[in-house]
This record gives C-alpha cells, sequence and structure tokens, in this order.
C-alpha cells in the first residue's frame, strides 16, 4: 500500500500556541508523532505536512496522485474559499477525510461551508486533534476493503 499523506494548511504550524482554547496545547509536531505511531501500528507509511500557502497545498494534492494511497486533510481557513483545494482533490482517487479539530458548525457561519466536503468521503469535526487518528483509522479501513 502506498502511504497515507496528512495535509494540513494555513496557521496549523501554530498548533498548541493558536487559541489554545479552541484548538488545544498540543503542537502539530505532537500531532505528527501520534499519528505515525498509529500508522506502524496499522502497518501503513505515513507522510505527514503542513502549508501556509493555497497553491502549496495544490501541489502537494497533485503529488499524492501518484505517491499516496489516501489523503487525510485538514485544509484550516482554506477549506471555507478554496475551490482550487476541491478541484486538486477531484482529480485524486483514492480515500480522502476532511479533518477539523474543532467544531466548525459550533462556530462562525463562515466556517460551516466547506468545499472539501464536496468531495470528501468523510468529515471529522470537533473531536481535537484524536481526528486524525480517527480519520487514519477510516482511510485504512476503506483502502482494506478494497
Ligand atoms: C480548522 C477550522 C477552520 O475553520 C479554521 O480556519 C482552522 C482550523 C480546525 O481544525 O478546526 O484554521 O480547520
Amino acid at each position: 500500500m502506498k502511504p497515507i499523506h496528512i495535509l494540513n494548511g494555513p496557521n496549523l504550524n501554530l498548533l498548541g500556541k493558536r487559541q489554545p482554547e479552541v484548538y488545544g496545547h498540543e503542537t502539530l509536531t505532537d500531532v505528527e508523532a501520534r499519528c505515525a505511531a498509529l500508522a506502524a501500528d496499522l502497518g501503513v507509511a505515513l507522510h505527514f505536512a503542513q502549508s501556509n500557502h493555497e497553491g502549496a497545498i495544490v501541489e502537494m494534492i497533485h503529488a499524492a496522485r501518484d505517491a499516496a494511497s489516501a489523503i487525510v486533510i485538514n485544509p484550516a481557513a482554506y477549506t471555507h474559499t478554496s475551490v482550487a483545494i476541491l478541484d486538486a482533490l477531484n482529480a485524486f482517487d483514492g480515500p480522502v477525510i476532511e479533518v477539523h479539530i474543532s467544531n466548525v458548525h459550533k462556530r462562525e457561519s463562515f466556517r460551516h461551508h466547506s468545499y472539501v466536503s464536496l468531495r470528501a468521503d468523510g468529515v471529522i469535526a470537533g473531536c481535537g486533534t484524536e481526528g486524525y487518528l480517527l480519520a487514519l483509522r477510516r482511510v485504512v479501513s476503506l483502502l482494506r476493503a478494497g
């Protein structure tokens, strides 16, 4: 099985420092370590990345077309604005799970709409950083189910 790519959008590099009352105290490096440990348990390879730039995220999704079996993506603020990220995901054939650390539906109305949800096979929101682990388990079971 090709690696699972976990992609993160803008400001998630500040996880742990940024609005901890909303996003918690764990850093993105902590999240990556927890995902890597779960991936090892599940016997899958992982690629974990973050960018603050929309075009860079589009290019990460293009790279995943050949390199990844599935994508877990927290597009952060681009969730609510980016047709380009939606189009890139529509050009990817494997499972896609969208993750939000916070419950976007409990927040401002501009966070209630997601372009990415038009493509995602599943959406996890409001489960904190554990959402990444849930998403990883889900893509592995989708891939194993064929
Ligand atoms: C987020 C929710 C988005 O609305 C926000 O812009 C983020 C993070 C989340 O993980 O809860 O940056 O995707």
